[in-house]
């Protein structure tokens, strides 16, 4: 394992530095140069550096030269994503193959300069220490799944929860747009969804639902909620990729569907199961999609269709976890498709749900991707599977030739107080399981973290909930299990930076965790 030189404190670490006795002051001419294809990441260089005193001119000439090259020839070397940094007497030269890794290799340059880049004090003349790194990520997807659902949270806040992914070089943002909690993005074809679907009786969201209603706004009770327009989310979408971040839409079926189904009671099996829930009601939970209604199908088939519009990801989550099959056994339409499409109990009428709409998604050219109980009654054939229950779901999925994002709520469900999930708990998650042989392992696509909202209403309770455990998973992701005692020394930097960026974070106060 390489730790990390004690002056260069960069989370995630670097694969690979060599730090030099020397460093570079920038306060003295420089001149930057980049290609267009990394015009945003040049522009950012350029933006870092000036906060710290630089004052750079465009071009190549001059004896300090800051530039940014693109080497396709690197690619076999540093990957998609990878960069080489080479800082001495004669400036500043990344090499990447991509605009991926000039944008990394941008992020580690920040962590060099001081803190107080971060709030535009340009007053501080900065030295960069002499170094080279090589540095690529152990993992292609490093995520984070933020749930808008039960708690909504702005496109500026969302904004600013990728902007902190940028930071940590994670690449994947797990966006969980609805629930039992609310329909959170604009469906043309189905208004209700956010007339009503979006707008709920309660802040507070709890998991017994106790009360909950989805009068939608003009009404004389209160209501709490929100929604992203379409316009909306492809600004987001498009400022996600500007920082080399896809956006990852969930749509959660058959499950946790009460928002939408409160917003269209046809598609749930029964008109009883579809009153809105109440103490009186009880279990099970009323918020599955019927399996044995054509609607359903054409319902979600219109949905999806919307959002492969202006999410261009690759990966469609479809969610899947929780399923109250109950409602399915007491349905005349479910059992009426169970005994046509022969189907021998209610995991196998999941399953054929699940496959139908991968067929969907399929013939689009997008993957399926949902939680590990999509396996239950038979996986879809070419899904994709979200191991959140433990590690076994995903393990069974690889063996049989499924790619897999670990998520187990034993290290990556940031929701859990730290008094549970600890930052130096999440150190010890390890994506790609011991049982796995090295050509199953090929399968782990990486893994991420969750957080769910039903306890976490505002901005500061997300920044404190994520950080600094962020960093953790950060490193996982990027490089690998830490030396701990180096992890501890980076981290009191970067500590001292996310308070400078006025981000709340848990045990502020500590230096060490
Ligand atoms: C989950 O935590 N229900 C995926
Ligand atoms: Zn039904």
């Amino acid at each position: 394992m390489i730790a990390t030189p004690t002056s260069l404190k960069l989370i995630p670490r670097p694969i690979e530095a060599t730090l030099g006795s020397d460093s570079l002051s920038i306060a003295q001419p420089m001149a930057i140069s980049y290609p267009d294809a990394f015009a945003f990441e040049g522009e950012a260089l350029r933006e870092l550096l000036s906060k710290a005193g630089a004052k750079l001119s465009a071009g190549k000439g001059g004896n300090v030269t800051v530039s940014l090259v693109q080497d396709r020839d690197e690619l076999g070397k540093l990957g998609p994503e990878g960069y080489s940094l080479k800082i001495d007497k004669a400036g500043i030269e990344i090499h990447a193959a991509t605009a991926a890794g000039a944008y990394y290799a941008v992020q580690s340059i920040r962590q060099m300069l001081p803190v107080s880049v971060e709030t535009g004090d340009n007053t501080n003349f900065a030295e960069l220490p002499h170094v080279k790194i090589v540095d690529r990520p152990k993992f292609k997807w490093r995520g984070m799944m933020f749930d808008v659902s039960r708690h909504f949270f702005s496109v500026d806040e969302i904004k600013g929860l990728l902007d902190l992914l940028a930071l940590h070089k994670m690449n994947i943002f797990h966006w969980h747009l609805v629930d039992d909690g609310g329909w959170r993005i604009e469906i043309k074809a189905y208004p209700e969804l956010t007339a009503k679907g979006a707008w709920r009786t309660k802040k507070d969201f709890v998991w017994d639902y106790l009360d909950i209603e989805f009068p939608g706004p003009g009404t004389d009770k209160p209501i709490y909620g929100g929604f992203y327009t379409q316009t909306e989310v492809v600004d987001i979408v498009a400022y996600a990729a500007q920082r080399h971040i896809t956006v990852v839409p969930e749509i959660e079926m058959p499950g946790h569907s009460l928002a939408a189904i409160c917003s269209y009671p046809e598609l749930a099996c029964t008109a009883e199961s579809a009153k809105l829930f109440t103490a009186e009601v009880g279990m099970p939970f009323p918020n599955v999609f019927c399996a044995g209604k054509e609607a359903s199908f054409k319902f979600l088939e219109t949905v999806l269709d919307e959002m492969m519009a202006i999410f261009p990801s690759k990966y469609i989550h479809v969610g899947g976890d929780e399923v109250f099959k109950v409602l399915w056994k007491n349905c005349e339409f479910c059992q009426k498709r169970m005994e046509e499409e022969g189907l021998t109990d209610v995991d196998e009428l999941q399953s054929y749900f699940i496959r139908r709409i991968e067929k969907h998604l399929d013939s689009m050219g997008r993957i399926l991707i949902g939680w590990d109980e999509i396996l239950q009654g038979g996986l879809a054939p070419n899904a994709t599977v979200m191991s959140w229950r433990g590690t076994e779901g995903g393990i069974e999925a690889a063996r049989a030739g499924h790619d897999v994002v670990m998520s187990p709520y034993s290290h990556c469900y940031f929701d859990f107080g730290y008094d549970k999930t600890p930052t130096e708990h999440v150190l010890m998650f390890e994506p790609i399981p011991e049982d796995l042989n090295p050509e199953e392992a090929k399968h782990i696509l990486g893994g991420q973290a969750n957080l769910w909202t039903e306890y976490v209403p505002d901005l500061a309770t997300v920044q404190r909930m994520t950080l600094p455990r962020l960093a953790s998973m950060a490193e996982i992701l990027w490089a690998g299990k830490p030396d701990l005692e180096d992890f501890s020394a980076r981290l009191t930097p970067y500590r001292e930076r996310l308070r400078t960026m006025g981000l709340s974070q848990n045990g502020e106060d500590e230096l060490e965790f």
